[in-house]
């Protein structure tokens, strides 16, 4: 994959803020990046926490980050993590960017030794229930 300048601020601004995460229990960190709708990026990582369920993901804190700063919809999100394999959003994780993205936004997982996977958002989560289903 050719990253574009976009895809290579987003790999570094993931990047950047995995390496601040908080994963002393399952020592993988992931980071997350979000190119928002007002042209932003917005990043996060996981968080653990010694009562292990309560622990964050990164996307959910890249997510509250993009809510804090002003932006409202995913346009592309990168999700980097350690090794070579894809870094794939968890099943919980696909749902929460369900709900601020489009099914055509593309999810890119990336494990920073390996080549990265460019999956839509609807691939990853096929079928799915979001906002529209709930009555206004
Ligand atoms: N993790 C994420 O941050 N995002 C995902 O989508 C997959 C898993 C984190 C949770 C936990 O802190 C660590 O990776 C190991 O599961």
């Amino acid at each position: 994959m050719t990253k574009t300048p976009t895809d290579q601020a987003l790999f570094e601004a993931a990047e950047a803020v995995r390496a601040r995460a908080y994963a002393p229990y399952s020592r993988f960190t992931v980071g997350a990046a979000i190119l928002a709708d007002d042209g932003n990026i917005y990043a996060g990582c996981n968080v653990e926490n010694a009562a292990y369920p309560v622990g964050n993901c990164a996307e959910p804190s890249a997510i509250a980050a993009m809510l804090a700063g002003g932006g409202k919809r995913i346009k592309r999100i990168y999700v980097t993590g350690p090794g070579t394999m894809p870094v794939t959003p968890c099943g919980g994780c696909r749902q929460r960017i369900r709900e601020f993205a489009d099914l055509d936004v593309e999810v890119i997982s990336h494990g920073v030794e390996g080549e990265p996977l460019v999956c839509t958002l609807e691939q990853l989560l096929p079928h799915s229930f979001g906002p529209e289903y709930l009555p206004k």
